[in-house]
């Protein structure tokens, strides 16, 4: 039998008291404006990483009003090395927004809370719970483990269908009631007991109510994003040496996978070039694209080319110990490292 909501919520809030954080700098004064500030921070960046950042940023910026009147500039500044810098910009604009728009007060709704710049439904929902104690359903990447392992939720939460399911869920479960305690008790389980690769389920409070525990799939859930099948390439190129030493190399035109680059003349495969020209295979070797993989070969033609080349061609002859100052795809650039012996 499936967890009544109100079961699930007294278990979820027991793990609460013994486990959850209490402690974390954005839950002492949870004001809207710090609570969304570490919402912001930690959408995409760990617990531990956006402690020190948090701090510096409270600092300089104690007030939505400090963050509006405050220099871009300043604000990216107190960004660097959090990456993802759209957040940044989005909450100074955004504090702006709070001071024109809502005279400088956070709305208190979640409608109003979600049209803001870089506040989705979780982070709105995060934001109206933890401050406010509004019963307002949150559903980041902790959650969602939680709630696909329990339920059994089949498909990856990149899918609309699957994504609608999870707050389904999500907003039949979380309490009217209680809701901060709860929403922080969700994250922190996500982020303990129900982490990713090694769940500890003894210690979880609902593995005797969770679907996937029980059927011994935990590893199976949540579902992964489903691998792409793509097409396979191939390339042959050439590694044309000279009696000088040099090694025959062209430049990619500017567009293209690897444009600008340098790297191996490509042999054109033609039944007819193929037959008249005996080459020696050198190397073989595979590299995968976002949307294709490509075999590629490395031939040693046995004709040697002249040491002319038309002057317009895109084709140069470089010393073997130049090579470490030229750009080559990282393929190109592993092979004629190791077959070269040059250190990286
Ligand atoms: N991730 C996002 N929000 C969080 C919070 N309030 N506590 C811990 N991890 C979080």
């Amino acid at each position: 039998m499936l967890i009544t909501p109100a079961l699930f919520a007294k278990k979820v809030l027991t793990f609460y008291q013994k486990h959850g954080r209490k402690d974390l700098p954005w839950q002492q004064d949870s004001t809207p404006y710090r609570v969304w500030v570490s919402e912001v921070m930690l959408q995409q960046t760990q617990v531990k990483t956006v402690i020190p950042y948090y701090l510096k940023f409270m600092q300089s910026f104690p007030t939505v009003k400090a963050l509006a009147n405050a220099d871009i500039d300043q604000v990216l500044h107190h960004w660097q090395g959090l990456g993802y810098y759209t957040r940044a910009r989005n909450l100074h604009k955004c504090a702006q927004i709070v001071m024109q728009q809502f005279n400088g007060k956070f709305p208190d709704n979640l409608e109003e809370m979600e049209s803001l710049p870089g506040i989705g439904r979780s982070t709105a929902g995060a934001i109206l719970s933890l401050a406010l104690n509004k019963p307002t359903p949150i559903l980041d990447g902790n959650v969602k483990r939680v709630l696909a392992r329990v339920f059994m939720v089949d498909g990856w939460y990149g899918q609309t269908a699957v994504s609608k399911e999870l707050w389904q869920l999500t907003e039949k479960y979380t309490p009217q009631k209680n809701t901060a305690h709860f929403n922080q008790a969700m994250m922190d389980l996500g982020a303990s007991f129900c982490s990713r690769s090694k769940p500890q389920c003894e210690q979880c409070p609902l593995s005797t109510h969770c679907l996937a525990f029980i059927h011994g799939k935990t590893s199976e859930y949540p579902h992964k994003k489903p691998k792409k099948t793509i097409p396979t390439k191939q390339a042959t190129l050439q590694l044309h040496i000279n009696q000088n030493q040099q090694l025959l190399l062209e430049k990619k035109p500017p567009s293209g996978i690897w444009g600008g680059l340098w790297s191996l003349p490509e042999q054109l495969e033609d039944s007819s070039n193929r037959r008249k020209n005996k080459t020696t295979l050198i190397d073989e070797f595979k590299h995968t694209f976002t949307h294709f993989h490509l075999e590629i070969k490395v031939v040693s033609p046995t004709q040697i080319k002249s040491t002319t080349i038309a002057e317009n061609s895109a084709q140069q002859w470089h010393n073997i110990e130049q090579l470490k100052q030229l750009a080559f795809p990282t393929p190109i650039r592993k092979f004629l490292f190791k077959y070269f012996q040059i250190d990286n």
